[in-house]
């Protein structure tokens, strides 16, 4: 079953962006003259707003929010998600020391490494994480090195093949991800053989899933797993929910989802003896569409066959339009009464470098601020240097006033760890 979702995402307060382009009564226009373009752009409202909307929608059990650091890894974003009672989840000791800079207590933190070298996983350990390994290999390390001595989670993989793009799709057969469900024996061996103390599982199938019933399948997955390993502190159900890149989309029904969910985990919980916490680690949801990226209009470029609008950003700054296809809406907010007409952006990167096409603009002039809307979540966190441009600022709004949270990369940057050699 399919539900398009409305009421606290799309509308009213919570529109990220108002009519004439304001975020917190802040006019975006003077956002881009104050702190020049490219400029990221987040709304801290929207931020603390989806985090308590997904609190809100799992109330029912104990639930707990990891936000997933790698969208958006800002320690000033981080802080805020601290103060507002989210958790962390990260990928790397790197972002674990992010977490740990914006005030994250160390158990909070819920430290989900791939393949990574050993060293890196004890490196976690010393630093109190929450470690949740994802190889037998990792296990049995673990175990070598631990016994009991320190608690772990599992990530398991349960064959489910979900997610918008194959890219982001993590639960499937061939995905790198977690350890089979078909390895339950062999993680169980491991674990008597060492003592190992198992507080949680966790399984993340992947990005932009709609259905309430992938997130289901899993739980009965991960309950039917569960009642094997005694010492669960909480289950982890990764993320996923999918937000609205644009009018109309279908979006994952966190409100359907709570209720559903709440009901099957907390008559697990009875018929395993425990009150277990769960946990989700929610990247896109929290920051997706809080943030917009403000680009300036260098030049518009008429063809025999389309208008080019050329932009001072693109893949280097916002990869997602180029690497699955990804539809970000695109609005110009310095000509909101202009007549509309068609127009294809793009960067100015040298390779092929559309941010989008065939889209109905309100006429584009040369100067221009256009705003490249849900760039909040995997926007600034995967930029480069790419072509040796420079990485934009970053701005938050917050109590109706705009702070600089990230300096905008100077030209020093780009050589700055190069020791120069005799040639
Ligand atoms: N937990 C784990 C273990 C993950 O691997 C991810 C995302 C998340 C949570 C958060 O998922 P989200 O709520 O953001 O869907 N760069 C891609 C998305 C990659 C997601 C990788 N893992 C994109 O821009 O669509």
């Amino acid at each position: 079953m399919r539900f398009i979702f409305r009421p606290f995402i799309k509308t009213g307060l919570m529109e990220n962006l108002s009519a004439n382009f304001k975020i917190q009564d802040v006019d975006l226009k003077s956002v881009a003259k104050e702190f020049g373009t490219p400029l990221y752009v987040y709304n801290s409202e929207k931020i603390v707003h989806q985090l308590r909307t997904l609190k809100t929608a799992f109330s029912g059990s104990e639930v707990k929010i990891k936000y997933a650091a790698k969208a958006l890894t800002n320690i000033s974003i981080l802080k805020l998600l601290q103060k507002y009672g989210s958790d962390v989840d990260v990928v790397s000791i790197q972002e674990g020391h992010l977490a740990l800079r914006a005030g994250f207590k160390p158990p909070q933190i819920m430290y989900t490494p791939s393949g990574v070298d050993f060293s890196e996983i004890i490196e976690g350990v010393n630093l109190g994480f929450t470690i949740n390994l994802d190889s037998l290999s990792a296990i049995e390390k673990f175990g070598e090195k631990y016994k009991g001595s320190y608690p772990c989670s599992i990530r398991l993989n349960p064959h489910i093949m979900a997610g918008g793009n194959y890219k982001i799709s993590t639960g499937h057969s061939n995905s790198k991800f977690g350890i089979s469900i078909y390895q339950l024996p062999e993680i169980h061996s491991l674990v008597s053989k060492h003592g190992i103390k198992v507080n949680g599982l966790h399984i993340h199938t992947g990005s932009d899933i709609t259905e309430s019933e992938v997130f289901l399948k899993m739980a009965e997955i991960l309950f039917g797993v569960a009642r094997d390993f005694p010492q669960l502190r909480f289950i982890d159900f990764g993320s996923g929910f999918k937000v609205a890149y644009k009018e109309g989309d279908i979006v994952t029904n966190v409100y359907d989802l709570g209720l559903k969910l709440t009901k099957v985990f907390n008559d697990f919980c009875q018929s395993y003896g425990r009150k277990l916490e769960m946990h989700f680690e929610p990247g896109k949801f929290i920051v997706s569409e809080a943030g917009v990226l403000l680009v300036k209009v260098t030049v518009v470029k008429p063809t025999p066959s389309l208008t080019f609008v050329g932009v001072d950003s693109g893949l280097n700054h916002l990869l997602r339009p180029m690497m699955y296809d990804a539809y970000h809406d695109i609005v110009n907010i310095s000509n909101p009464t202009g007549s509309q007409k068609l127009y294809t952006v793009v960067g100015y990167i040298c390779e092929t470098d559309t941010l989008g096409s065939d889209r109905k603009l309100n006429e584009v002039r040369e100067g221009d601020i256009l705003a490249i809307k849900n760039a909040g979540a995997y926007g600034f966190s995967m930029a480069s240097n790419y072509n040796s441009r420079l990485r934009p600022a970053e701005v938050l709004i917050v109590n109706g006033e705009a702070k600089l949270i990230r300096e905008r990369e100077k030209l020093e940057d780009l050589w700055r760890n190069q020791p120069q050699i005799d040639l």
